[in-house]
């Protein structure tokens, strides 16, 4: 067998035994056998000088271009082999480092809040806060409620004794406004409030936004331009709003405000079919409002309010409502029951 023809063997033989090495120590075997020290190839590569001088040159790039080849066969089945090896101990840099923990979001009630007070804070508002303990003068009488209002009622309200209750709207704000500032006033008062009903539309506790402007001239119509302005901000460019008529102890007229519905074209679905949101209707009841009782002035007429002299509008809204209306939410006790599969639908603002 000539030189020639033993390096073609030995390399053969290399590549077969490269390429059954089941695992890095077989490869390793098969690296000692045929690239090793006393291994055949390395040994005929140094005895290169010993040959006749014809044959050095072709023996010796044979000889050379099998180990290359081994060499190379070597390195890309080690690589193979690492690949399949990942057990625990072995660290794989290219993955990724753990991912960044979750920072969370505001709650739904929390940025429905801030997207209505900026809407009011855009048309002059300032913000006015009161406390969640509150007077009962300041949440019944100071706001003109008849001794026989339901709302008085030991069950209709949370009563802490005689004289303090967790307050059941934001309108005692209002009377706590006007004794700190003088008008011109112009305030929204956001805070929770408190009732005894706990069902589908209706939590013991929820959130309320006041709105209380109050100068010289103020109208009906300024009412109904701002509330179309919150309309517009809130529930897009094309709503409409109708105000109806409705009873309050602290204003005179009073209003309910209804939106257009923006789910539909005046109750009927695209399809004909009568719209769910609105129950067919094409209008959606937001909030409460209307004309400052006169007698809600006298109230605080030594802090500057002279019925005689001062007119000014008041609204207040529930914002677990306007959230539902805008994003469907179909139970308010979803806003309470902190079940994160409901409250990450809204992270993304
Ligand atoms: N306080 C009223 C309520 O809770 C809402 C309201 C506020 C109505 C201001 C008129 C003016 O239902």
């Amino acid at each position: 067998m000539t030189a020639l023809d033993r390096i073609e063997e030995l390399q053969r033989e290399a590549e077969a035994a490269v390429a059954a090495a089941a695992d890095i120590d077989a490869l390793e075997e098969a690296r000692l056998r045929y690239l090793g020290r006393k291994a055949e190839l390395p040994m005929l590569l140094r005895g290169i000088a010993a040959l006749p001088a014809q044959e050095r040159a072709s023996v010796g790039s044979a000889a050379n271009n099998a180990r290359k080849s081994v060499e190379a066969l070597l390195t890309a089945r080690a690589a193979t082999l690492a690949e399949g090896n990942l057990d625990e101990s072995a660290i794989d840099v290219t993955l990724p480092g753990a991912p960044p923990s979750e920072v969370g979001h505001l709650h739904l009630i929390t940025q429905t809040r801030r997207d209505i007070e900026d809407v009011f804070i855009g048309l002059g508002f300032q913000i006015a806060e009161g406390p969640e303990i509150e007077h009962v003068e300041y949440n019944f009488d100071a706001l003109n409620f008849d001794v026989t209002h339901p709302s008085r009622a030991r069950s209709d309200t949370f009563y802490i004794d005689d004289a303090t209750m967790l307050r059941v709207h934001t309108s005692p704000v209002q009377v706590r406004a006007m004794i700190a500032a003088p008008p011109p006033l112009y305030v929204i008062a956001p805070g929770r409030v408190y009732r005894p009903d706990n069902d589908a539309t209706h939590t013991p506790q929820f959130h309320q936004i006041e709105g209380l402007a109050v100068d010289d001239g103020v109208t009906l119509a300024d009412l109904k331009g701002t509330l179309l302005a919150f309309a517009h901000a809130i529930f897009g460019e094309q709503r409409d709003i109708l105000l109806r008529p409705h009873f309050f102890p602290f204003t005179e007229p009073s209003v309910e405000v209804d939106v257009s519905c923006f789910n539909c074209k005046a109750g009927q679905l695209r399809d004909g079919s009568r719209c769910p949101l609105c129950k067919g209707s094409g209008w959606l009841e937001v909030l409460g409002a209307g004309m400052v009782d006169p007698n809600v002035f006298a109230y605080v007429a030594e802090y500057g309010y002279d019925p005689e002299r001062v007119t000014g509008f008041a609204f207040g809204l529930g914002i677990e409502r306007i959230a539902m209306l805008r994003h469907g939410v179909p139970d308010l006790r979803l806003y309470f029951d902190g079940d994160v599969r409901f409250l990450r639908q809204f992270g993304a603002r």
